[in-house]
């Protein structure tokens, strides 16, 4: 009985918390925070390259297609993998001899809403460029794109996908980008706890994880670069990684010292499934990444003035991950699911 009560106090306690909005020790900004994480209503496909079912389903058969590899031996999804959130869990990519790339595999989670450069160092300038390279480079797929095109056309079910993608059946290079994309662009985060929460759930989230937001948006200052929805700015910063093995590495030339280190701020979504981390899979857990931003990484004149050390307490480091624990849907890894290309625009 005296326990009921208890509940029954703290429950209530819990909803005036939230109707006052500064109980709990909830940070009075939060609210406001709240509503920089809502989902938007669709997936934006540019101007140059509208949703069509007919072309992202072509392009989701050229993705986890081997025809694509010189020997038959790979595809986009042997890297891009969706069951490990759309990255493939090493360090490092494998080359073709198994030996390691320069770049951990980025998630491809939410590129639609990526508008600026992709990559980690901003290399290609949209999404529709990115695919010649893995397709071309010896190292990787290792298919010239005029051998990549000549085997497609030469296959009467491909000539028959494209001519249906397409206006006119010829297959060529842009074609083949831009069915690619379009396919990514529906590679999209499924519904977490945290989404639930910001649509109104109070009981989606614990304390703890609430606790971590305050302080992700607050103190910590997480989310001045992994802001909004999607949570990243776009953008490319020098958070102290990468050694010096690295120099000159960072925003594709540099053009200044600032740029020099300087790395895409990866989104958040999934994070708890996706390490190792970082542009080169130096952060083994999401503890380590911790560490490092309470460190305050490499101390140096390219280092983003949003990085110092945070002198975070046991509870912090708990709260902070426990709230990045809630980004994660935890079904399915196929994300493209049946609902995200529901909501695409007709064509
Ligand atoms: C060997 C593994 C591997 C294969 C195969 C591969 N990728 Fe990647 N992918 C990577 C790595 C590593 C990067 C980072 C490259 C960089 O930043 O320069 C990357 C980056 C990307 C990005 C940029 C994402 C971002 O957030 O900026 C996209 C898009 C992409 N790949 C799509 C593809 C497509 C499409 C294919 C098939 C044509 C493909 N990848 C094949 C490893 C791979
Ligand atoms: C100045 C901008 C900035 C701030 C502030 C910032 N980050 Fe980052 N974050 C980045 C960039 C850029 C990367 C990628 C760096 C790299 O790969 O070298 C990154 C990487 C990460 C990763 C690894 C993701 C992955 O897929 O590899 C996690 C996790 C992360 N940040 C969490 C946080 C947390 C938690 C905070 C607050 C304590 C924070 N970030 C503050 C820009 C920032």
């Amino acid at each position: 009985m005296a326990w009921k009560v208890g509940a029954a106090i703290a429950g209530l306690l819990g909803l005036v918390g939230v109707a006052a909005g500064t109980g709990g020790g909830a940070d009075p900004r939060r609210a406001g925070w709240r509503e920089s994480y809502r989902p938007p209503a669709e997936i934006p496909f540019p101007g140059e390259n509208p949703y069509s079912a007919a072309k992202a389903e072509l392009g989701r058969r050229l993705f986890f297609d081997p025809i694509l590899s010189g020997d038959g031996s790979r595809a986009c999804a042997t890297c891009h993998v969706p069951d490990l959130a759309w990255g493939d869990g090493r360090a490092r990519a494998a080359t073709r001899m198994q030996g390691d790339m320069d770049l951990r595999t980025p998630t491809l989670i939410n590129v639609a809403w990526q508008d600026g450069p992709m990559g980690w160092d901003g290399k290609f300038k949209t999404l529709e460029a990115v695919a010649a390279m893995p397709l071309t480079s010896p190292t990787n797929m290792n298919l010239p794109m005029a051998d990549a095109l000549a085997r497609l056309s030469a296959d009467s079910s491909y000539a028959a996908a494209f001519a249906a993608a397409f206006d006119e059946p010829a297959i060529t290079r842009d074609r083949l980008e831009a069915a690619l994309a379009t396919f990514q662009r529906l590679i999209v985060t499924g519904t977490t706890a945290f989404d639930r929460w910001i649509a109104g759930d109070e009981a989606a989230i614990a304390e703890p994880a609430k606790r971590g937001f305050d302080l992700f948006n607050g103190r910590a200052d997480c989310a001045s670069c992994h802001s909004g929805w999607s949570f990243t700015d776009n953008s490319f910063h020098d958070i102290g990684v990468g050694t010096g093995g690295d120099i000159g590495r960072g925003r594709f030339k540099p053009t200044s010292v600032a740029l020099r280190y300087a790395f895409k701020t990866p989104t958040l979504r999934e994070v708890a499934q996706r390490g190792p981390y970082m542009h080169d899979g130096s952060a083994a857990t999401l503890e380590a990444v911790i560490d490092l931003y309470d460190r305050g990484g490499i101390d140096r004149p390219s280092r983003s003035r949003a990085i110092k050390p945070l002198h975070l307490s046991a509870a912090e480091r708990a709260d902070l991950l426990a709230f990045l624990a809630t980004l994660s849907s935890g079904g399915s890894r196929d994300l493209t699911t049946a609902s995200f290309a529901a909501t695409a625009p007709a064509p």
